[in-house]
Parts: C-alpha cells; sequence; structure tokens
C-alpha cells in the first residue's frame, strides 16, 4: 500500500517498468521536504541567448531541485528597449530597467546575473561587489586575465558568493565522466583530447557588431572562439584532468575585415576565428584542443576523450545523453566501447528529473548548475567555479594568446 500511494504521489501510472524501480522512486521522494523560506532575489542584466536560458533556469528550478532557496524575477536589463518589456512579460520578470547601473543600486535585488556581452562584465562585476550583491557571471569571466584577476580581488574584498556558468560540468554525462574519474578507474591518464567545432561565420558578408555578432568584434568580445568556445573545454578539463602547466598554440583570422554594424563600414576583425593548442597537465598528461567556426556542418561539436592506462572515456555534445567507456579491463572476448545511456536515477542529476530512460537537454544543464549554486548558499560550500576558480581558465586562454603570438610553448601564469 505504502508502494501504491508513493507511485501515485510521484505521478507515475503503475507498470512492470515503474514497478521495478519502485525502490528508487521510495528512496527519491523519502525525507525532509525543505521549506522554500529564503528568497534570493535576481537582477539579470542581458535579454538575448543566455537572458532567456537563466531566465528558463530560474522559473524552472524550485519544481525539480528540493531547496531552501527560491529564485524572484525581480528585474530584468538589457539595451533593447523594444523587446525588452516583451521579454520581462513572458518569461515573468517584475520590472525592467535599461541602465544595469540602476539595476545594481535596486535595494530590492540581492544577486547580480551578468548575461551581456564578455566586455560588460568586468565593470558590472565591480559595481555589484561594491553593492554588496552575490554575482553570478556568464562565460568567460572577463575579456583578459589582468580584468578577471580585479573581478575576483572585489568579490573577495566584498565578501559575496560568486558562480560562472560553465554549465558543461552540469551536463549528466559529463558529470559522470568526474565521477568516474573521481573512482580511478581510467588509472594514470596520458591523453587529454577536445575540440569545439561551429561552422556559422564563413560567410564574409557576415557583420561584426551587434546582438549575437558582438562575438566577431574584439572589443566586445576580447577573443574569439578561444574565450567564447575553448574556455567551456579548458574549465571542463581543468575540472576533469587537474591544472594545465604549459601550452603551445596557433590562432588564424580567415576573414580579415568584415562590416560593423555600428558604423556600417569595414573594419579589421581582431578574433580570432580558429585556435588550436597543445597542452601539458600536472598529471602528465598531453593534451590537443581545438575549436573554429569554419568547419563546414559541425553546429556544436563540442567532445573530449581521455585516455588512460586501464580504460577511455568519450563525450560528444550532439548526443549529450550518452558517455563512452572502454575498460581494458574486460575479459578480452567482451572488450568493447560501452555506450551508458545516462538517464538513471543513480546517474548525476537525474533522479531530479524524469523517468529512467528519458532524457534531459541542453537547458537543464543550466537548471542543474542554478540548483548546484542555490544549494551552496544553502550548506555555505560554494558551487565551482566560483570567480576564483574561473580565472583559472582565463590565464589559460592568456597564456595561449602569448604562445601563438610567440610562436613558443608558455608556461601557464599563477590564477
Ligand atoms: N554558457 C554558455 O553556454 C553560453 C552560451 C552563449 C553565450 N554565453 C555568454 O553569455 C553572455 C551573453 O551572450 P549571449 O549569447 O546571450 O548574447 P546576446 O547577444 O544574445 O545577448 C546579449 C544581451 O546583452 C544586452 N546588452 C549588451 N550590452 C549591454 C549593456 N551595456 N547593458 C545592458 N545590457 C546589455 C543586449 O541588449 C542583449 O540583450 C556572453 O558573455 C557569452 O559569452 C554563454
Amino acid at each position: 500500500m505504502l508502494v501504491l500511494v508513493v507511485v501515485l504521489v510521484a505521478g507515475f501510472s503503475i507498470t512492470s517498468s515503474t514497478r521495478t524501480t519502485t525502490g528508487t522512486i521510495l528512496r527519491r521522494d523519502r525525507g525532509d521536504i525543505k521549506n522554500l523560506t529564503k528568497q534570493l532575489s535576481i537582477g539579470l542584466i542581458g535579454s538575448g541567448f543566455m537572458g532567456r536560458v537563466h531566465s528558463n533556469a530560474y522559473r524552472q528550478v524550485n519544481g525539480f531541485f528540493d531547496l531552501e532557496y527560491r529564485p524572484v524575477l525581480k528585474a530584468v536589463c538589457s539595451r533593447n528597449q523594444e523587446t525588452l518589456a516583451k521579454f520581462a512579460l513572458n518569461w515573468g520578470w517584475e520590472a525592467a530597467e535599461t541602465d544595469w547601473r540602476r539595476l545594481v543600486e535596486r535595494k530590492d535585488i540581492d544577486a547580480i546575473d551578468i548575461s551581456s556581452p564578455n566586455n560588460t562584465h568586468h565593470a558590472i562585476a565591480l559595481a555589484a561587489a561594491q553593492a554588496g550583491k552575490t554575482v553570478l557571471c556568464e562565460k568567460p569571466l572577463a575579456c583578459t586575465g589582468a580584468e578577471a584577476r580585479e573581478m575576483v580581488t572585489a568579490v573577495e574584498k566584498a565578501k559575496v558568493p560568486t558562480f560562472v556558468w560553465f554549465n558543461y560540468r552540469r551536463v549528466p554525462a559529463v558529470a559522470l565522466a568526474k565521477q568516474i574519474l573521481d573512482e580511478g578507474r581510467l588509472g594514470r591518464i596520458f591523453h587529454y583530447r577536445a575540440s569545439f567545432l561551429q561552422d556559422w561565420t564563413i560567410n564574409p558578408e557576415l557583420p561584426q557588431g551587434g546582438t549575437a555578432l558582438w562575438r566577431l568584434d574584439v572589443d566586445a568580445a576580447g577573443s574569439g572562439v578561444l574565450g567564447d568556445l575553448l574556455s567551456h573545454a579548458i574549465d571542463t578539463a581543468i575540472w576533469l584532468n587537474g591544472p594545465i602547466l604549459s601550452v603551445a598554440g596557433a590562432t588564424e583570422t580567415f576573414v580579415k575585415e568584415r562590416v560593423h554594424q555600428n558604423t556600417g563600414k569595414m573594419h579589421p576583425v581582431g578574433i580570432d576565428d580558429a585556435c588550436l593548442f597543445l597542452a601539458r597537465f600536472g598529471n602528465g598528461s598531453l593534451a590537443t584542443f581545438e575549436a573554429t567556426r569554419y568547419a563546414r556542418g559541425r553546429k556544436a561539436k563540442n567532445v573530449f576523450e581521455i585516455n588512460g592506462e586501464n580504460a577511455s572515456i568519450a563525450f560528444d555534445f550532439e548526443d549529450p545523453h550518452r558517455l563512452q567507456y572502454f575498460d581494458h579491463r574486460d575479459p578480452a572476448h567482451l572488450q568493447a566501447w560501452r555506450n551508458i545511456h545516462v538517464s538513471a536515477f543513480e546517474h548525476p542529476y537525474h533522479k531530479h528529473w524524469w523517468v529512467p530512460g528519458t532524457t534531459t537537454g541542453y537547458e537543464h544543464s543550466f537548471i542543474n548548475a542554478l540548483a548546484d549554486f542555490l544549494e551552496g548558499l544553502e550548506n555555505g560550500k560554494p558551487a565551482q567555479p566560483d570567480f576564483r576558480a574561473a580565472l583559472q581558465t582565463q590565464v589559460v586562454c592568456d597564456a595561449v594568446l602569448a604562445a601563438s603570438r610567440a610562436q613558443k610553448w608558455v608556461v601557464v601564469g599563477e590564477a
């Protein structure tokens, strides 16, 4: 009878397949339900791609995760006055502002979420820290390591909680890779191989500047695919495989000038269209990283493979709920790459989502990240990466650009 009640509460009809997982369902639903006692009023800056993704996360998180904190969608800010009111209405923001400084000054806001172009992160983070706000920031943390260091100093001086949205850590299959590595199943690591490939800037007629296309303007972006795509790969790699000690790299800008939307005139293109680098990790492994927006047919081919003495793992974001695993210690006649469907309650994050065999996708990685962040506030163990941890990635990016310019190996500086 107890089983029946719990299963009905969990909202499933009783079928043979749900019966087999009843034990897990019981475990999932047992325990004290926390009171949603603490409100965290959010001021979001940016109503573009990440503005939508973060708004969705704030709205969804308490429906799936049992937390004390409840984000309140207090006010959103962006430059685009025409679309801002509709954005606020559609996503349930209580108010809208067009000047981020006014948003930061508001007394009814606890946390500032920086989801605007990279060149705005530094000034907003400094002002938010000064105002005593919690600061969440999109990646890359800043345009340069120097800016990022100032941001770390400011938030540490103000003693405010921080978080950087390196969401790929929260893809369940990537978190499972971390678990497998922490369990020591791979043994000594020899190789780390990562790439993040896209193809949307091949057309030379594409302008630079403006929504989304600020990525092609070095003044707004700081760098090209290095900061935009490889920062994700570097953050994941450091998390999985430890610190990067030295790098050697090359960058290329295939389209040398583009019309700038601000002036209507041709301007030189200052970003890297493609970036490749070699790296040595502290654990002795050797790595390759590659990112480009000129890989025709590739839209968001974000992949990595790690080879250890006993086993290997591989991940491909085009198939995000799969983790490939090969274990040399399996009996020889059974050795093969396992194709793990990461969707069981036992897999990272999945007990919070649907029934085994069903999947989650891109937006869930942000909801998982937000849940970790709110839980970190609750238990006093800050979710990672915070600003200090994300500085490591920024320092590696600086070293890659320095190595590429100097055409030699460069030692990665202190974070
Ligand atoms: N974690 C991820 O996977 C991921 C994915 C995409 C983008 N990002 C990061 O998120 C940030 C935003 O990127 P996006 O793709 O959402 O860009 P976008 O161009 O879609 O949106 C940018 C928004 O910022 C607003 N904005 C620009 N300057 C502003 C200012 N001075 N004051 C207030 N608002 C301003 C614009 O009006 C727009 O609403 C960047 O740092 C980017 O690197 C992260």
